[in-house]
């Protein structure tokens, strides 16, 4: 496997209730109108493999250790890279995944407190390529906004799931973590202000230019 396929990798990320959901599928299909002769491939995490869809249903409900926690989101993503990102990115599709592994920092390391030392490990088991590469999203894009905005538009909306019950504070960490990934890797990320309105988002998507023929 090379360590660049010819595919496009783009992540949406943000806290429960930033809005991401709500701009992802007018996304891929402003990326399918501007790049006709590409697939883009829309999944998420986790889940995104019958195996995903199975460990998702457990996370988002069950109570567990935390370290389990980690270790199920991870042992889904690998399944999801070996199954569907990996063979999509060589056949030179656009994958765009409602989160991936900032994600897992987000909630599992700045929400939850797991280390980040275990975590960067697991990054690395996970996604490592045969090349010594390391797979990451080329593009991420991080819907920011406070938590009190956030559970304020969640409560409005939908029954909470495990993490959807989480307090503020658990939502703050979340965030500070999210923006601490961006700060690291400014290249990679596209930050969005979730507070602005749905149209002024949405003009702020489709500004984005990313690198492909
Ligand atoms: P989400 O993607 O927000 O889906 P929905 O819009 O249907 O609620 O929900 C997934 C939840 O899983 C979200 O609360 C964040 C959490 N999560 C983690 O804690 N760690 C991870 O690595 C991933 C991918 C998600």
């Amino acid at each position: 496997m090379t360590s660049t396929p010819p595919g496009y990798f783009i992540s949406f990320e943000g806290i429960d209730g930033a809005g991401k959901s709500t701009h992802i599928e007018s996304f891929c299909k402003l990326m399918q109108e501007r790049y006709p002769n590409r697939e883009v491939l829309v999944t998420r995490e986790p889940g995104g493999t019958q195996l995903g869809e199975q460990l998702r249903a457990l996370l988002l409900e069950a109570p567990m250790n935390l370290e389990t926690e980690a270790l199920l989101m991870f042992a889904a993503r690998r399944e999801h890279i070996a199954q569907v990102i990996e063979p999509a990115l060589q056949a030179g599709k656009i994958v765009i995944s409602d989160r991936f592994t900032d994600a897992s920092f987000a909630y599992q390391g700045g929400g939850r407190g797991l280390s980040l030392d275990k975590l960067n490990d697991l990054e690395k088991w996970v996604q490592g390529r045969t090349d010594g590469s390391l797979l990451q999203p080329n593009l991420t894009i991080l819907f920011d906004l406070p938590g009190e905005v956030a559970q304020a538009r969640r409560s409005k909306v939908r029954t909470p799931d495990k993490f959807e019950k989480m307090d503020l504070n658990f939502f703050e960490k979340v965030r500070q973590e999210y923006l601490r990934r961006a700060k690291e890797d400014p290249k990679r990320f596209h930050l969005i202000d979730a507070t602005k309105t749905p149209e002024a988002i949405w003009d702020g998507l489709r500004s984005i230019k990313i690198g492909i023929e």
